[in-house]
């Protein structure tokens, strides 16, 4: 027998979450179908919220996190009273340290993107410790993190326990089934069979093996140390954003080190390449975190596209919206995806930036 709802996330990561609590909100009634919460690239990622240090260029791409951005303590306030928990949205600013003296000393900056060059002596007196080869970098003061591994996945799906979402956990989708004239008619399971009036895909890195879309995983590495003491001194109070590693610390003196970025498929696990090449970055970074105690290694795969762009809107099925491949920026995009794919889903409003990341972009749905 199928089992009905008025709307299905196939996936239950950072994306299917922030979207079923939105819909919720909203009156839909909503099943989340999620294969494996662990895996998910929302509970991998340091949790950055770096439209700036990732220096994006200015384009749509831009637009859109800068817009999430913006929505950020809002939207996490707002789960945070529903569920009485801490997401860990902390807007402490990035520092992008580098070890070359860049040709130009400016970025194009508005009132919403104000960014700063510090010399040599301004970035150390704005973080001591950092490693003697760095000869000065940039000031983001509006990027910031989020605690995602702790806080942000959990407090989404206790959210969306508390909204009357449902979600079942431990399926494998094996098959959308559609009809000639382009409705997806029901989806087929390792639980048996799921239909609704509209389907959402929000499958990560796995959105590929559903649907002909160019979404492959790339896979990130990483670890956490704690600092002595946190309770006497916090060495870190803004996020450490170097050329290939990043140092996210935490309010509570944990600090998520990340991450490798490698073409390698589904392939699990950590490897002594990575985890050397994290330490080594780290350490010359800021030299002070080789005394700290290591906490944990993990891995997972992020969604990534061709133009490292998110797959967001309408499909060729008339009854089937896309909301993945959000690639290095999935946590960030959360709050701004839930918004507009909800807005779409519900209300047909169609946001001319969406026109960008249509997945039709890519000639192959
Ligand atoms: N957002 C940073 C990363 O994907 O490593």
């Amino acid at each position: 027998m199928q089992q009905y709802s008025e709307i299905i996330l196939i996936g239950g990561g950072l994306i299917g979450l922030s979207l079923a609590v939105e819909l919720k909100l909203r009156g839909a009634t909503v099943t989340v179908l999620s294969r494996d919460v662990q895996e998910a690239a929302g509970l991998v990622g340091a949790g950055m919220l770096a439209p700036q240090a990732e220096q994006l260029p200015p384009g749509p791409m831009l637009e859109l996190c800068l817009r999430s951005r913006a929505l950020y303590n809002d939207w996490t306030r707002k789960l945070e009273e529903i569920t009485g928990l801490d997401t860990g949205y902390w807007p402490c600013g990035i520092l992008s340290p580098v070890y070359e003296r860049p040709p130009c000393t400016r970025l194009e900056a508005t009132q919403d993107t104000p960014s700063y060059w510090l010399e040599s002596e301004a970035i150390l007196q704005q973080q001591p410790g950092l490693g003697a080869d760095v000869v000065g970098g940039w000031w983001f003061p509006q990027d910031g993190q989020v605690d995602n591994r702790r806080g942000l996945i959990k407090i989404l799906q206790r959210a969306a326990q508390e909204l009357g979402v449902k979600i079942v956990e431990g399926v494998t989708v094996e098959k959308l089934v559609n009809s000639p004239n382009k409705i997806i008619t029901e989806i087929q399971t390792n639980q048996g069979n799921f239909g609704a009036d509209h389907y959402i895909l929000t499958a990560g890195a796995w959105s590929g093996q559903l649907l002909s879309i160019p979404v492959y995983p790339r896979k990130g590495q990483m670890l956490s140390v704690r600092v002595p003491n946190p309770i006497q001194t916090l060495p870190l109070k803004q996020v450490l954003f170097g050329s290939d590693i990043y140092i996210v610390p935490r309010r509570d003196g944990l600090i998520v080190i990340g991450a490798t970025s490698e073409k390698v498929g589904f392939n699990s696990g950590l490897t002594p390449n990575g985890i050397e090449a994290l330490l080594s970055g780290a350490i010359r970074l800021y030299p002070g975190l080789k005394e700290f105690e290591i906490q944990e290694f993990w891995w997972g795969f992020r969604p990534e596209t061709p133009d490292s762009m998110p797959i967001l809107g309408q499909s060729s099925w008339t009854n089937l919206t896309l909301a993945t491949g959000h690639y290095r920026n999935g946590i960030l995009l959360a709050p701004v995806t839930a918004q507009l794919i909800s807005n779409w889903v519900l209300n047909q409003q169609d946001d001319p930036l969406l026109n960008y990341f249509r997945g039709d972009r890519f000639q192959v749905l």
